[in-house]
């Protein structure tokens, strides 16, 4: 029998996580469970990934993690174990499909428009890098990286799980508008993934408009795939649209090691009174069993759910308020007694279970993906963000007596993207950091000697916080130019 990782987590986790387990015994699913010891009490033993050696192993050895919620404890230096998880294993893909379910009232399900939609969001990248710096007592940087090869898993992955569930649209959220080198990357991958998939409808939505229409056309959207951040945002949006939290499911696919998990946190409020809602989780625990094959399990227990959530039995966090609520082990249980009912809406086929063999590879090294293209860099400038608390003509005569008569013109200087230097507005707020673009007059690419010299020379001259380098691809420069340039 197949066997899967289970860390029960943390706050309400093991409640929710004991009722969800009782109620896949009661339908006989075909899993053996190992429970492994990971969450904020594991990191309180010392552990400072959260999670035992032994955890690891064990994950790493089975591929697959149904985990409760993970308290991330506060404090700066203390990273989340979830996201430590999610991006130690690679797991690229968040997907998050949100539904409306009868039972669970919303605006919408009032109005009588069905909500179905699956938002996958980049699971690794972006700001959940977590590299940040302070540059100057006042100034914060948060590196944002957005990868060819990162954006082209997430993407491909959207794209073969809108063919496998029969979707008809694949939609790309960004803000490729203002961020035309991060965001203009992931939409460029979105555009090429998608000429693969003629068979799907792929466009493309700012991600302000998307939330807008989201929120007064929920039903027009099939799959949507976004970049990390706007990913989490819109899929909370999303939580919203069908009943919160609690209806929220989510599952962290990689290509060796899946982590599947409700969306929802601890919540510290409501832990140990056993009042909980465990349908996210349920939720999460179903989309489980579908990706392990176990497909006839998932749709009896789905069924249960749903025929449970239409009778009206439900826990404090939603439902009719003139029905009393119950508890989370009554909860499970009103699931156990519904089995072989079938709601009268969305009724799920019950198909066959085919397990599938999860085998983890044997790595001996981190896996590479590069994308190959073959582009030859050239780096034709660099970018000084220096500290500086005077005005804008004295940080640009600091840069032109540094420069003296070598072979690099000041082409620009910015305050917080915005350029103050050689035109401007007197009435532009600056801060104690500017950023000095210098570019080579000599048409030779800079070496990365030649890098260093021009940084001991404007180093002479003023405070140093960081540097990026200016590339150029034949004529095509890779950098974005400054407001007002
Ligand atoms: P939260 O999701 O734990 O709670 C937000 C609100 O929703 C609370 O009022 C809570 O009572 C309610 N709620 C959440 N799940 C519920 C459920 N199943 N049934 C009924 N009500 C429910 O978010 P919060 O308070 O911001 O975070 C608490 C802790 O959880 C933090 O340490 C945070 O880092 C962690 N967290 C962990 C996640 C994970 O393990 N994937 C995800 C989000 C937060």
């Amino acid at each position: 029998m197949l066997k899967i990782a289970v860390a029960k987590g943390d706050g309400i986790g093991p409640e929710i996580m004991d009722a969800v387990l009782q109620i896949f015994d009661a339908a006989k699913v075909p899993l053996q469970y190992e429970v492994v010891e990971m969450g904020r009490w594991v990191f309180d033993k010392g552990f400072s990934n959260g999670m035992t050696p032994e955890a690891q192993q064990t994950i790493e050895t089975l591929g697959i993690l149904f985990k409760g919620p993970m308290e991330t404890p506060k404090g700066k230096g203390v990273k989340s174990v979830n996201v430590t998880a999610r991006k130690t294993w690679n797991t690229y893909a968040n997907k998050r499909t949100f539904q409306s379910l009868h039972g669970v009232d919303t605006v919408f399900s009032k109005a009588g428009i069905p909500i179905n939609v699956t938002i996958v969001r980049e699971n690794i990248e972006d700001t959940y890098g977590g590299i940040e710096h302070m540059l100057t007592n006042d100034v914060a940087l948060c590196r944002r990286f957005i990868t060819r090869p990162g954006s082209k898993q997430v993407i491909q992955y959207a794209f073969e799980m809108a063919r496998q569930m029969g979707a008809k649209r694949v939609t790309c959220g960004h803000k490729a508008n203002i961020m035309k080198i991060t965001d203009g990357l992931f939409l460029e991958v979105f555009k090429e993934v998608a000429a693969n998939y003629p068979d799907i409808k792929a466009d493309d939505v700012i991600v302000d408009d998307l939330c807008m229409k989201l929120v007064t056309r929920p039903d027009l959207f099939e799959v949507v795939v976004l970049t990390n951040l706007q990913g989490d945002i819109v899929s909370d949006l999303c939580a919203g649209l069908v009943g919160g939290l609690g209806f929220a499911p989510s599952a962290n696919i990689g290509n060796h090691i899946s982590i599947f998990e409700a969306v929802h946190g601890t919540a510290p409020d409501i832990t140990g009174k056993g009042i909980a809602n465990p349908t996210a989780l349920l939720l999460s625990g179903i989309g489980m069993l579908r990706h392990l094959g176990l497909l006839k399990s998932a749709a009896i227990i789905e069924n249960a759910l749903l025929y449970t959530l239409e009778s009206g039995v439900h826990t404090g966090d939603f439902g009719n308020k003139e029905i009393p609520s119950v508890g989370t082990a009554a909860f499970a249980q009103a699931i156990i007694d519904n089995f072989g009912k079938a709601p009268a809406h969305n009724p799920k086929a019950l198909g066959e279970d085919v397990p599938v063999t999860i085998e983890v590879e044997k790595l001996t090294q981190n896996p590479a993906i590069a994308s190959n293209s073959g582009e030859q860099l050239d780096t034709v400038g660099v970018d000084f963000f220096v500290e500086h608390a005077g005005q804008p003509q004295q940080v640009a005569d600091a840069c032109l007596v540094a420069i003296g008569s070598l072979p690099y013109k000041l082409v620009t200087i910015s305050n917080r993207g915005t350029q103050v230097w050689p035109k401007g507005s007197i009435f532009t707020n600056v801060v104690n950091q500017y950023r000095c673009r210098i570019e080579s007059t000599s048409g030779q690419p800079l070496s990365q000697t030649d890098v260093i010299n021009l940084y001991t020379q404007v180093a002479n001259h003023l405070k140093v916080a960081s540097l990026e380098l200016l590339h150029v691809v034949g004529d095509k420069a890779l950098y974005s130019l400054a407001q007002g340039q």
